[in-house]
């Protein structure tokens, strides 16, 4: 979506960075980083999406090209020595403690002032949200936590609450602050999007569960039905079965039967007679 916006904007002279294991969540290290212990976000296939398929999905859209850079690796292998000289906007989307203080160790230095930090999983990870306390804690950062959407949020690099981080970076002007709001404004503003899609689509899902709630009951019902008829039907059945007990050992029947008995041997003997 980042390349997208560049492209709708007609930006030539920006990259986007996409630095993913493209293999899932590592395991944690709780000895390193404690508030990783007992995640098991590494064991998510659904987080698997291999670099190929990432880059078909560019590729589908036109944008599989220079201004579209893989890291693939672990953020702490391929992020500290990244050939990246400066950024206007980071997205943060590690899930986890150690991926979060990692990029942010890695990539903070080189976001220029007037810059974007995103951290989706902010309000849904504990320790994510831990990793950004104690990264800006160490550095002497305060920075002024905007709520997106109640889950992620976002904050802009500023020389007056960024302690030791760099004032200024050279060569970083109000174009790329505007630039920076601009992908800023429409990353939020097509999240919300996408939120309100999501919302309608559980929607229709609990739509659909009454649905099937409904015609289960009534399946339940006609079940019941059906077997209250099975059951009239056997009781039917017993009854006569009683009935003909009854006859069977009747006096008539007694009579009758070596009457029907003494007819077929007549007719047997006798064929056509009557
Ligand atoms: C919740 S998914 C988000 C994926 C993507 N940002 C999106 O919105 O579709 C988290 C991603 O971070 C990657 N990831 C998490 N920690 C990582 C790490 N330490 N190094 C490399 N990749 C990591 C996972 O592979 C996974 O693709």
């Amino acid at each position: 979506m980042m390349r997208a916006i560049l492209f709708a904007y007609g930006v030539t002279d920006k990259r986007v960075w996409v630095a993913d294991s493209f293999a899932g969540l590592p395991p944690g290290d709780p000895e390193k980083y404690p508030l990783d212990a007992g995640s098991d976000f590494h064991t998510y296939e659904q987080l698997v999406i291999p670099l190929n398929e990432v880059q078909e999905n560019f590729g589908t859209l036109g944008f599989l090209d220079e201004q579209t850079v893989f890291l693939p690796g672990w953020f702490r292998d391929t992020l500290p020595g990244a050939p990246i000289d400066r950024l206007a906007l980071i997205r943060l989307d590690g899930d986890m403690y150690e991926s979060t203080l990692d990029a942010l160790d890695a990539l903070y230095p080189r976001l220029s002032t007037g810059g974007f930090v995103i951290v989706d999983d902010y309000h849904v990870v504990p320790a994510c949200q831990a990793a950004v306390f104690d990264y800006c804690a160490r550095h002497g950062i305060r920075p002024e936590i905007c709520e997106i959407d109640g889950v992620g949020v976002f904050w802009r690099k500023d020389a007056t609450t960024d302690g030791d981080q760099p004032a200024e970076i050279e060569g970083v002007g109000a174009e790329d602050d505007a630039l920076a709001e601009r992908i800023l404004l429409a990353m939020i503003s097509l999240r919300k999007m996408a939120l309100e899609r999501m919302a309608r689509v559980i929607a229709l899902r609990d739509e659909r569960i009454v649905f099937c709630q409904q015609t289960m009951s009534d399946l339940k019902e006609d079940i019941a039905q059906r077997d209250a008829h099975i059951a009239q039907r056997d009781a039917h059945i017993a009854q006569r079965d009683v009935e003909l007990a009854a006859i069977r050992a009747s006096m008539s029947w007694r009579i009758t039967r070596p009457l029907r008995g003494l007819k077929q041997l007549a007719r047997a003997i006798m064929p056509g007679g009557k």
